[in-house]
């Protein structure tokens, strides 16, 4: 079990990132395996604060050009190791809709990410209109197959756009039927490979339904956003894993 925290762009202050940090340090050992993605700016300290932890280090993007060069306001994947990260997130819906990222961007992102040694974890997901229009699977499936490269590696995230900062989840049947879905998806395209490709649940992950979420079929972690922001509530979702 993975269980990431992603505090998107929070918390405001650098104090306050480190005040999560230092609390997170003190977590009692999980069997799952625990992940912070804090903002750039964070990152450096929350590296020097969880060194020699088990909390790993991950990032929340990264350009699409692997290497250095005049590219304003970018921050490369060789940067994001050089600071002790691990993992970066690729393709949130959040960037998706705000920075009009697309799928062929995400794939670059992950060729970039890979080429340094950053293990992506590749978010997908459909909107309420999409479920409701019975188009879900079709959508996420498409997103899948566009954003991964042949040579894929790594993680995927399915995050349910609606399901984002709402308090609202899939049903236990929804959401068995899509990680089913994506896991044969990555089987048909990667082969045995697929296995170690695990495949996390995201969107209004509380301490209150982990445990029932992360017990489903082909779920292998979680991807949590706003409880993230609270260390008893991030350490108790990973208890829960
Ligand atoms: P919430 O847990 O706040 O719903 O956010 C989920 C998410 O977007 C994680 O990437």
């Amino acid at each position: 079990m993975l269980i990431a925290g992603n505090w998107k762009m929070n918390p405001p202050t650098l104090a306050e990132a480190e005040a999560l940090g230092r609390a997170l340090r003190l977590a009692p050992p999980t069997p799952a395996t625990l992940l912070v993605c804090p903002p750039f700016t964070a990152l450096a300290s929350l590296a020097a604060l969880l060194r020699g932890t088990r909390i790993g280090l991950g990032a929340q993007n990264c350009a699409a050009t692997p290497d250095a060069g005049a590219h304003t306001g970018e921050i490369s994947a060789a940067m994001l190791r050089d600071l002790g990260a691990s993992h970066v997130i690729l393709g949130h819906s959040e960037r998706r809709a705000d920075q009009a990222e697309s799928d062929a961007l995400i794939r670059a992102k992950i060729a970039a990410a890979r080429a340094h040694g950053l293990i992506p974890i590749v978010c997908v997901g459909e909107t309420a209109d999409q479920r409701r229009a019975g188009q879900a699977e079709s959508i996420v499936a498409a997103q899948l197959a566009a954003s991964l490269p042949d040579d894929f590696a790594g993680i995927i995230a399915y995050e349910p756009i609606w399901a984002i900062g709402t308090g609202l989840t899939p049903s236990a049947a929804d959401v068995t039927a899509m990680h089913a879905a994506l896991h044969a998806d990555l089987a048909a395209r990667f082969g045995a490979r697929a296995e170690a490709m695990p495949i996390l649940y995201g969107g209004s992950v509380k301490p209150g339904n982990a445990a029932d979420l992360l017990a489903l079929p082909h779920v292998g972690g979680a991807l949590v956003g706003g409880a993230s922001l609270n260390a008893a509530d991030f350490l108790a979702i990973a208890a829960a894993g």
